[in-house]
């Protein structure tokens, strides 16, 4: 009796886990902290709900859950720092020679991801999942691990959004008001504006086409011998939903599938952790305030230029407020009173405290969120890739002012600095956005875990794809409508013209019959 009752109770169990629980592979292969910490934040509150987690990263989570298990990304370290120290020095070079090397170091981390000893390991193991969770960064050939564990995909892009997400699911993006990422552009755009808008997106699909396509096809084609689908195939239908690191109170209203999803501010930590008693006194023994510097997790300031180093020391002295600077080596010997200087530092606790009056940032996705979310007004200085449009939305909004790295001197940085320290502005504005990012029906942590529970409640919710994935160009522009249309209209147009030619014809010769009787 007592076995049977057990019997019901374990099948009960196990039969209520298998529904509620999945194996999910999660994979951020990007070697850049911020999109780690996007990646493994979702990752671990789902193990927290009980799911079965395996990470794929050069990363690791330092005190994972038992049910949160590691498989390492071995990349290229030196390369990728290497190209980082590059990016941040020539700040002179056009975005598109930028664009073009970082499609180059892309191709380099997908194919040393596959290529990485416990990647294969799992690759050749008989370990099976319910879904993949990708990181989309240009990576399309890491859809294979989908169609290799036959289940479905969510794609997350820590990333804005650009073609070369839209296209797989479908997502329109109209260019007279949806900027390239990469330009500083707004969703207002005058006519040269636009104008470059659409070349620029038309270049970025053929730099695309060119040097990214081929290379990942000829990846997924290696690393996944026995596909089924084309990785043409797998961009048009293996994806269920996009999740995406964007909210329209941080960025401009634009159109979206059903399945494509904001969720911009997910990984902000809302339960505000106590700061480490240093940091906490420097803080609250500050009378004029603190201002948080960090130039994010890639950028390492001892590369700074050594000129441009000075113009920021220079224009921070002259300020009465105190500054806490994350700084990555020991170069830098300050007054311990004013500054406080750390390898590492908790930003998003930091920035929760009343007494931090501002955030100098290079603008990347992360930050500015972090910064809208604890309602802090900013001073930018981008880099490269989005963090210049983030800027350029922080500027449109009010809450910020950038100062891009190439044009950073004494003068323009401590413009910056007493424009958002002394008028008011910036901070009532960063509080209303705040505000209205904070206002949503279910928090985007929670948002994003509803719709990967959605996914698996579905089956991989193919009710949500969009029927445009099955047209080709023509037909998604209906362009062969149009051409159908143009020669109706000319035909009937012609026809037209050739009645009336013909009926003067006829009134003519009527009338030349008339003089010539009248004549006669
Ligand atoms: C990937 O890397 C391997 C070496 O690890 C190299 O032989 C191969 O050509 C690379 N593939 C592509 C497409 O670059």
């Amino acid at each position: 009796m007592n076995i049977l009752v057990c019997a019901i109770l374990l099948m009960f169990v196990f039969g209520w886990e298998s529904a509620e629980t999945a194996k999910i592979l999660g994979v951020f292969p990007t070697p850049s902290k911020s999109h780690w910490i996007l990646g493994s934040s979702l990752l671990k509150e789902l193990a927290l709900d009980g799911h079965e987690i395996t990470d794929m990263s050069p990363f690791k989570l330092s005190k994972p859950p038992t049910n949160y298990h590691h498989i390492e990304i071995e990349i290229d370290k030196e390369f990728f720092d290497d190209w980082l120290d590059k990016v941040f020095k020539d700040t002179a070079k056009s975005p598109i020679q930028k664009m073009i090397e970082m499609y180059t170091v892309i191709n380099n981390l997908s194919n040393t991801t596959l290529h990485s000893p416990e990647v294969q390991k799992l690759l050749q193991s008989d370990q099976k999942f319910d879904l993949l969770i990708l990181e989309i960064f240009f990576d399309h050939a890491l859809l294979g691990f989908a169609e290799h564990f036959n289940c479905p995909v969510i794609g997350l892009t820590t990333h804005g959004v650009v073609n070369w997400i839209n296209i797989l699911v479908g997502t329109p993006q109209p260019l007279s008001y949806v900027p390239h990422v990469h330009l500083s552009f707004t969703d207002r755009m005058s006519f040269w504006q636009r104008f470059a808008n659409v070349l620029f997106n038309v270049l970025d699909d053929t730099l695309m086409s060119i040097l990214i396509d081929p290379v990942q096809d000829q990846l997924y084609r290696e690393a996944f011998p026995n596909a089924k689908r084309s990785l043409e195939e797998m961009k048009k239908h293996a994806v269920s939903v996009i999740l995406v690191n964007s909210h329209f109170s941080l960025s401009f209203p634009r159109p979206y599938v059903p399945n494509m999803i904001e969720i911009g501010g997910f990984h902000v930590n809302r339960k505000v952790n106590p700061l480490p008693s240093n940091i906490l006194n420097f803080i609250e023994n500050s009378t004029h305030g603190v201002i948080y510097f960090s130039l994010g997790s890639n950028i390492k300031p001892s590369k700074l230029d050594p000129e441009k180093r000075d113009a920021i020391l220079n224009s921070l002295s002259k300020l009465k407020q105190t500054v806490i600077w994350k700084w990555d080596d020991e170069s830098l010997l300050l007054d311990k009173n004013k500054y406080l200087l750390g390898k590492w530092l908790p930003q998003d606790d930091i920035l929760a405290h009343p007494n931090v009056k501002l955030f100098i940032t290079h603008g990347g996705l992360l930050s500015c969120t972090e910064s809208i979310h604890h309602g802090k007004p900013v001073v930018g200085i981008p880099v490269f890739g989005d963090q210049l449009l983030n800027m350029a939305r922080a500027e449109l909004a009010g809450w910020g002012v950038g100062v891009s790295l190439g044009n950073l001197t004494e003068q323009s940085f401590n413009y910056a600095l007493n424009e958002v320290l002394n008028n008011v502005k910036y901070t009532k504005n960063v509080q209303t956005i705040s505000k209205r990012l904070r206002d949503q029906p279910l928090p985007a942590m929670d948002m994003a875990k509803y719709w990967v529970n959605y996914v698996l409640r579905h089956d991989g919710a193919e009710h949500l794809k969009s029927s445009a994935q099955h047209l080709n160009f023509i037909e998604y522009n209906n362009l062969d409508v149009y051409v159908l249309i143009a020669a109706g209209c000319g035909l009937i147009l012609g026809l037209l013209v050739k009645i009336i030619c013909l009926i003067s014809m006829i009134f003519k010769g009527q009338s030349q019959r008339r003089k010539k009787s009248k004549q006669s």
